[in-house]
């Protein structure tokens, strides 16, 4: 699978490619990032890429032809086009899984007061991770890319994600390691008795137990 991310600030993504998981799926090729600068697609002095909004008002609006250009520079039949924005659908799980069995994922990040309206013709879609406004849609694209890359077979046991957070829709059960006691908190002792259907049984209970505390509405 390809990520192709567009940003006016490509150098945010240095550290995100260079660590940990995404790294490893990178050397193993299970996943290809492209980082594009969309200020090379200007066409105007000095870089420009943004100006005042039409009808006024506070701040810079990015320019629709050099983030068109941008996507168009990397656009396949296969590609799907998501722009980053607060008033995108809600990300969640169910996308991620959805997106992780795409070919190529072009994600565009705004940036100042956004990206002139008419850049809607060309995308396919616009996600938002959540119900606060950012400084730029960087942080998003990485949390979607870091929440899909993982996804793709080969990046992690197949084990690790079945059973976590927001399959079944459900929250994850509590986990524990060494030592048995710290300051006087123990470790639930189903969890030493190796009895595995119980320790089954149980960490479905406590999985339950904790939706319905903390997040009912996504049991409905
Ligand atoms: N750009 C700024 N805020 C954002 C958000 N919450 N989600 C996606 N893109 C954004």
């Amino acid at each position: 699978m390809k990520i192709s991310i567009l940003t006016l600030f490509p150098s945010m993504f240095d550290g995100f490619l260079s660590e940990s998981i995404i790294k490893r799926a990178i050397e193993k090729k299970l996943v290809k990032f492209e980082i594009i600068d969309i200020r090379d697609f200007s066409k105007l002095n000095n870089n420009q890429v943004d100006d005042t909004p039409y009808g006024g008002g506070a701040g810079m609006v990015m320019m629709v032809e050099p983030v068109v250009d941008a996507i168009n520079s990397v656009k396949t039949e296969t590609s799907k086009v998501y722009l980053m924005t607060p008033a995108g659908i809600p990300f969640k799980e169910s996308i991620a899984q959805d997106l992780s069995k795409e070919k190529h994922i072009i994600l565009v990040c705004g940036h100042y007061e956004g990206i002139d309206e008419r850049i809607l013709n060309y995308v396919d879609g616009e996600v938002s991770i959540g119900d606060y406004v950012l400084t730029g849609g960087e942080l998003p694209a990485m949390v979607i890319s870091d929440a899909v890359t993982r996804l793709i077979d080969g990046v992690i046991k197949k084990e690790s994600y079945e059973e976590e957070s927001f399959n079944d829709n459900l929250l994850d059960y509590p986990t524990y390691t060494k030592p048995y006691e710290y300051d006087g908190h123990k470790v639930p002792d189903v969890l030493l008795s190796g009895h595995h259907k119980n320790i089954a049984e149980w960490r479905k209970s406590e999985q339950i137990k904790k939706t319905q505390e903390r997040r009912p509405d996504l049991m409905k």
